[in-house]
């Protein structure tokens, strides 16, 4: 057996004996999909551990960096009982398909979803003073990674979770490229978080059935 597809495997063991996903994950993987839009949604697993964080710290408010069809926003705005998810895309069709399968499981009144540059976005959320948020995804594209970081440190507080996808991407992270805009991205916020010693911040690698990556872990001190 090839690994990866061992690792799909192993993936869809576990899912099937203990992250037991909603039938409304389920249908927005699949209204997703019918719509044509890539299947670069987080992995259940990982889905799962942001929705057991936020439970965890009690998160009442939540930001979403890049929404795709509203897959991980749905594990997000399950684990808030009262709470508020601002989702930011720039894809029209993207925000469409999310806002369906976002009503289709019944959170229409917890998710907001701001369409448009998320750096246009973030800076207005700052501009208007809104209240810092508990919990953080960064889930865009990789190129302007750090950015989207240090402005989502200004709308943090002490205890803030920052989760961000895609730190390890197929490995490349190490690669000797100069060139791709996507490592470079991303290895511009390691080497932020590397000085900055205002964070506790980790990178866990994964195997699944999105391939080789990792996210990271930070809470603001
Ligand atoms: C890809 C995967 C992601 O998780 C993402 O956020 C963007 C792109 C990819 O595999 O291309
Ligand atoms: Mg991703």
């Amino acid at each position: 057996m090839k690994k990866e597809e061992l690792w799909k495997g192993v993936e869809e063991y576990i899912n099937d004996k203990i992250v037991k996903q909603e039938s409304f994950m389920l249908d927005a993987l699949i209204e997703s999909s019918k719509a044509g839009l890539p299947p670069i949604n987080v992995d259940p697993p990982e889905g799962k551990l942001m929705h057991i964080i936020l439970k965890s710290i009690g998160a009442k408010r939540a930001l979403e960096v890049g929404v795709l069809g509203g897959f991980s926003g749905l594990w997000i705005a399950s684990a808030m009982k009262g709470g508020k998810l601002i989702g930011l895309e720039k894809s029209e069709k993207h925000v469409r398909v999310a806002m369906e399968n976002i009503k289709n499981a019944g959170f229409q009144e917890s998710v907001e979803i701001i369409e448009g540059d998320a750096i246009l976005s973030l800076k207005k959320l700052i501009e208007d003073k809104v209240n810092p948020f508990d919990f953080i995804l960064i889930d865009a594209n990789k190129e302007p990674y750090l950015e989207y970081f240090l402005l989502a440190m200004k709308l943090s507080h002490s205890g803030t979770i920052i989760f961000v996808d895609n730190m390890v991407w197929g490995g490349q992270v190490i690669s000797d490229s100069t060139e791709n805009r996507d490592i470079l991205g991303i290895r511009r916020l390691y080497n932020d978080l590397q000085k900055r010693n205002d964070v506790d911040a980790t990178v866990v690698q994964t195997v699944g059935s999105k391939g080789y990556d990792g996210f990271a872990v930070i809470r603001v001190k």
